[in-house]
């Protein structure tokens, strides 16, 4: 699985329920990466889409412990184990782990690579990913040039999983 997230400097990833900052450049590489895959995404995340809606021309996973939920448009899991066999019937798709942060956590052992915008300023915070460049179990493969937008400088990383 590859997860793919932004970061600022301190691996912030949401504050109330929202991005920390939201960037054209940044939604395309996201958009252009998960198009025609798999995404697997929190029910918190999926409500903090401006449409409150699944992502079109995805297949959209939603992790949820409601059995109630209902979500057209989407597959709902109720367990990792849930959305591990799901997947299984999709073997042509990457599959894609899109947050938030429970989720990132929970299924951060199950990706090999990890793309991610690196926003270089600090905003507040309140849900973290796990830092990476601290991490013995990946490396930094690639590493874009820096944009900017907003005021904002970032650039576009991948990092492999070399301990699993
Ligand atoms: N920077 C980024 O790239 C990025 C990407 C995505 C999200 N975010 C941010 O992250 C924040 C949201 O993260 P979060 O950690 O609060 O929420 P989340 O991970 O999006 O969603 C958490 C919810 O997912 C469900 N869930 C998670 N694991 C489950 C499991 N194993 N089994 C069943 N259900 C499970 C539960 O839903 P129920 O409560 O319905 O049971 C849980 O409350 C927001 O601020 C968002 O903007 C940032």
């Amino acid at each position: 699985m590859i997860l793919i997230a932004a970061v600022d400097e301190n691996w912030g990833i949401g504050y109330q329920g929202e991005l920390l900052a939201r960037l054209s450049k940044d939604m395309n590489f996201f958009r252009t990466k998960t198009t025609d895959n798999i995404i697997i995404m929190g029910r918190k995340t999926l409500e903090s889409f401006p449409k409150k809606t699944p992502l079109p021309n995805r297949i959209n996973i939603v992790l949820t412990n409601n059995t109630q939920y209902a979500c057209e448009g989407a597959i709902l899991c109720h367990s990792i184990a849930e959305v591990v066999d799901t997947v299984k019937q999709y073997p042509d798709k990457d599959c894609y782990i899109v947050g938030g942060g429970s989720v990132y956590e929970e299924f951060l052992p199950y990706c090999d690579t990890a793309y991610i915008t690196k926003f270089a300023s600090s905003f507040p915070a309140d849900t973290y990913l796990k830092n990476l460049d601290a991490s013995h179990e990946w490396e930094l493969t690639h590493q874009s040039e820096t944009f900017e937008e907003k005021g904002i400088s970032f650039s576009f990383v991948t990092y492999k999983r070399v301990v699993s």
